[in-house]
């Protein structure tokens, strides 16, 4: 056995032995960064990060976690150059091809969230298209969030709950959490345990933000493209060393 083989299994054990989220988000961060610190272009750092994903889904599976959303292209991302944002736009496409028979065989349903329907044809097709084909699977939900951001699923929701205030599905009178969370991209799924992002930023960057008020974070400093199983597995007993209060008294 190798020692990488070793300490990912001595890592995995170790998270097994914990908690184990049931809702998963990553902040993929760092892809530039890596890139540029080997002389590369940044493209070849958003190559490198697929790769990443690649080699967490498996850990991802293997350790039970039923929820995982990664956040993939943010509403802010827009201020990139528009050649480097073609270039992500093209790396989802592939992405989506490349691994749909992956995902049936693996039981990982593709589910798409943001504002992924006013990507470019192309883009939304092939993403509308891996989420129908995927649509089966029931080991792993994973959430790709594209054109995401958090504040405008806050606002997105704000007008669908006007909707339905309007149309009286819902009254003013005992407006619930409840009423507003089912007017989020993520209607029914539950909020993320564990929030991951690499890179050394210590911010949110507008992910989640309504169903990441309990989150646990963890940030850490891998740049996303150096992102393994390990450090997976490591975030994850991090996580469950964490005391969750959630506003209560601990006993
Ligand atoms: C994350 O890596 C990928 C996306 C935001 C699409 P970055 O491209 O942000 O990498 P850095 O932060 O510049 O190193
Ligand atoms: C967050 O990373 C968005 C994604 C990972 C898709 P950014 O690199 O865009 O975030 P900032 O600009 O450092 O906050
Ligand atoms: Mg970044």
């Amino acid at each position: 056995m190798s020692a990488t083989t070793q300490s990912e299994e001595h890592w995995f054990a170790k998270a097994r032995a914990g908690d184990i989220p049931v809702h998963l988000g990553i902040i993929m961060d760092g892809n530039g960064r890596w890139a540029q610190k080997q002389g590369l272009k940044r493209s070849e750092g958003h190559r490198a990060g697929v790769e990443s994903i690649q080699r967490c889904l498996p850990a991802v599976i293997k350790l039970g976690i039923r929820h995982c959303t990664l956040f993939v292209f943010s509403t802010e991302n827009w201020k990139r150059p528009r050649e480097e944002i073609r270039f992500l736009f093209g790396l989802v496409v592939d992405y989506a091809q490349k691994h749909k028979a992956e995902f049936i065989e693996r039981g990982v349903q593709v589910i798409p969230i943001g504002r992924w329907r006013e990507l470019p044809a192309p883009v939304a097709q092939s993403v509308r298209s891996v989420a129908r084909d995927t649509r089966e699977g029931t080991q792993l939900k994973l959430y790709l969030a594209i054109n995401y951001g958090g504040r405008q699923e806050i606002l997105d929701a704000a007008a669908e709950l006007a909707k339905r205030l309007a149309s009286e599905q819902v009254g003013f009178e005992n407006l619930t959490q409840e009423d507003f969370a089912d007017c989020l991209y993520t209607k029914g799924v539950p909020d993320p345990d564990l929030i991951i992002r690499t890179s050394g930023e210590k911010r949110i960057s507008n992910f989640l933000l309504w169903q990441g008020a309990y989150s646990e974070l963890v940030f850490s400093d891998v740049l996303w493209p150096d992102f393994g199983p390990v450090d997976l597995y490591q975030a994850i007993a991090e996580y469950s060393s964490r005391s969750r209060r959630f506003g209560d008294v601990i006993g």
